[in-house]
């Protein structure tokens, strides 16, 4: 048989049969890589066919599957409720994030009952043992190797028998039986499959870390998203100290929890009260700046939405946005210059998260309105005051879910104002020291701004 040549987008993983300068898929440019099938795979593939039997679901005992912490209250809850044994998570982020700082941190706590092996293939043991130091890692369960070809650690971890793996990352592995360089698509596939085989044969819970590169010149972690167990990403800005750990897949536990840690000298910290610290800082009375509170999971969290608009210096008004819907923004814009009369067409319009935080819920619609408004009018929003309630196109203001919940962190944390969708209203119990301000529509939301009440 002869081999085979596919090609690869090393961004998320679509074979094609030939090479093309984007990928169909997912739209990304030169990101196509190529790789060399072997040919001869299919006679071992009969070989395990005959074994394979099914059994009934009642005859499976569920009562070994083993969640354990990982000793980061924040890891815990992204990945459900602890790490189940035997599994297998990645862990994404740009490099220089954090993420091997994360991993080691967590070998404190899992030291204290388990044999934890860290390979590390891009840094020496020696090195390891400086960065655990500034850690304060010292557990005589921990090993750790600094290497890179596959076989080997599969050999020591057949040798050490470790509860936990680490491996940091897999872009530095290798299969010395595939041609191929380290890094690309066909390794970094088959290296994930050997340990996922690890993991689900000899119950090793493995962590793995994937470099996420904008690039392309290596293959990320999208590329192996539908192999393992649960998929961790690791957001922030590295300039700032805030790190979210987001799931963006998780097969045994929800996806939408987030995990807050801030980088300090000495490793990261977990933030248990994200809304202080996302609102730590926040200019009082500034015009063009509002808060919202979000769901993130089960856990309410507020953010401030911040907006400038400015005069357009050419015929086209630039719009940019972060860290919010660009399309929903585009839309708010044109709902506020139609029902509010604000001429936004002639102004540039700048929309910022505070944080690194990307809100997708139209709850915060509100908030960005009354941001935009109050830039536009230069009439600041008081500090006490907070907004939640979807944007309708013809300006209505909708009502929300977990609308007590909401309200509840909002006062938790000394808001004494709440613009809420007036249809709503009705039904909530008032909260002591809050006051809520029913609003039914962008235009009533804006005679409030400008009548000075709020
Ligand atoms: P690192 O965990 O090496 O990132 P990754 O493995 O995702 O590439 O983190 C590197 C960054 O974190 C680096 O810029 C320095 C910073 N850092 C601290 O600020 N404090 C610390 O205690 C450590 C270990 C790292
Ligand atoms: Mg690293």
């Amino acid at each position: 048989m002869k081999n085979k040549t596919v090609y690869f987008c090393s961004e998320c993983g679509n074979e094609t049969p030939k090479w093309s300068g984007q990928c169909s898929a997912c739209g990304a440019w030169n990101t196509i890589v190529e790789q060399v099938e072997k040919a001869g795979k299919s006679a071992k593939k009969s070989a395990i066919r005959n074994a394979v039997k099914a059994c009934p679901i009642t005859d499976i005992d569920t009562s070994d599957e083993i969640r354990f912490p990982t000793g980061m209250g924040e890891l815990d809850r992204v990945l459900g409720g602890g790490a189940v044994k035997g599994s297998l998570v990645l862990v994404g982020g740009a490099p220089g994030i954090g993420k091997s700082t994360l991993m080691l941190q967590i070998c404190k706590q899992l030291g204290k009952f388990a044999k934890v092996l860290y390979v590390s293939g891009e840094e020496s043991a020696h090195q390891l043992k400086l960065r655990a130091q500034r850690l304060e890692v010292d557990s005589s369960q921990l090993y750790v190797l600094s290497e890179t070809c596959l076989g080997n650690i599969l050999e020591c971890v057949d040798r050490e028998k470790p509860d936990v793996l680490i491996i940091d990352s897999i872009q530095t592995l290798y299969n010395e039986e595939l041609d191929s360089p380290a890094g690309g698509v066909g390794q970094v596939k088959d290296c994930t499959m050997s340990l996922m085989q690890l993991a689900k044969g000899q119950g090793v819970t493995v962590f793995v870390i994937g470099h996420v590169n904008k690039e392309g010149s290596i293959a990320g972690p999208k590329v192996l998203e539908h192999m393992v167990d649960c998929v961790l990403y690791f957001e922030g800005d590295q300039h700032m100290t805030y790190r979210i750990l987001r799931a963006a897949k998780n097969r045994f536990g929800a996806t939408n929890e987030i995990g807050v840690f801030e980088m300090m000298d000495r490793g990261l910290k977990e933030v248990e009260n994200p809304s202080e610290m996302l609102l730590s800082g926040r200019p009082e009375d500034a015009p063009g700046t509002c808060v919202t509170c979000v769901m993130e999971g089960a856990r309410p969290v507020l953010a401030e939405v911040q907006a400038l608009i400015a005069p357009t210096g050419g015929s086209n008004p630039r719009r940019t946005s972060n860290g919010f819907d660009y399309h929903r923004a585009a839309m708010l814009l044109a709902v506020l210059e139609k029902r509010g009369n604000l001429k936004l067409s002639q102004c540039d319009a700048y929309l910022n998260i505070i944080g690194g935080l990307t809100l997708d819920e139209p709850a915060a619609d509100l908030a960005a309105i009354v941001a935009i408004a109050s830039s536009y009018l230069d009439k600041p929003v008081p500090g006490n005051m907070a907004a939640i309630g979807e944007v309708g196109l013809s300006g209505e203001i909708r009502s929300i879910s977990h609308l007590e919940q909401r309200l509840s962190e909002v006062q938790r944390l000394g808001f004494t104002q709440c613009m809420i969708p007036a249809n709503k209203s009705k039904d909530i119990k008032p909260l002591p020291n809050l006051e809520l301000l029913p609003v039914q529509n962008v235009a009533q939301a804006l005679q409030l701004m400008v009548r000075g009440k709020c």
